[in-house]
């Protein structure tokens, strides 16, 4: 997809309203510092729009970013970070809770996922959530870069055994670090938005 225009709509936090929007959505989820961020400016090419850490618990409320006025990402916090307060850590599975069961713009979910790691119990619930959620997903294992090549295939299909997916769920390895898979991605995208 050609990228003429990114924009940033704004952050908002649980309980707050959502902001009306421009056009539909796709949520970037994952556990905390997995890469959402890096994946939201690697897609639209551009560095820091969605900020990013080596720290996790970077990105605390659901930012939304317009793309060529069509749709926006929208990049959430993170789960599974045990360094925050157990309240804080409530507020942000409420407020993803909340998006992705009330959107009536979310279209399509991209679940976050460290190809170097089997998926943590927190990637499983996620998983099962989305299926029975009903949302079309998109599998994406990030991190490719620090992984031999020659084991990239065989990690993703161990690690598929541990998520509920169903038959219309896209599986694309991604590095958000050399932009591989971002044409995967783009693919996905420009199907769901052309469903
Ligand atoms: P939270 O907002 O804290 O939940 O984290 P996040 O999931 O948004 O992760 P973020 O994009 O902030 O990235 C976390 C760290 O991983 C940063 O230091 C990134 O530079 C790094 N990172 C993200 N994607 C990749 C990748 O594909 N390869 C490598 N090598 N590093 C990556
Ligand atoms: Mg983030």
């Amino acid at each position: 997809m050609k990228i003429k225009h990114v924009s940033y709509l704004g952050s908002y936090a649980c309980d707050q309203p959502f902001p009306e929007g421009v056009g539909s959505e796709f949520a970037v989820v994952g556990r905390s510092n997995v890469g959402k961020s890096s994946l939201i400016n690697t897609m639209v090419g551009r560095h820091n729009i969605a900020r990013t850490s080596n720290t996790p618990g970077k990105t605390r409320t659901a930012n939304f970013y317009p793309v060529n006025d069509r749709f926006c990402f929208v990049d959430l916090p993170g789960y599974g970070y045990a360094q925050v307060s157990k309240s804080e850590r409530a507020r942000w599975a409420r407020l993803i809770e909340s998006y992705l069961a009330e959107r009536a713009a979310l279209i399509g979910v991209i679940h976050l996922l460290d190809v170097r790691h089997a998926p943590s119990a927190g990637d499983q619930q996620t998983s099962a959530e989305l299926r029975h959620s009903g949302k079309r997903v998109c599998v994406v294992f990030n991190k490719i870069d620090k992984i031999k090549r020659g084991q990239v295939n065989s990690r993703i299909s161990t690690h598929l055994h541990a998520l509920d997916l169903d038959e219309r769920t896209a599986v694309v390895p991604f590095s958000a670090e050399t932009g591989e898979g971002k044409g995967a991605v783009w693919a996905w995208i420009q199907a769901m938005l052309s469903l």
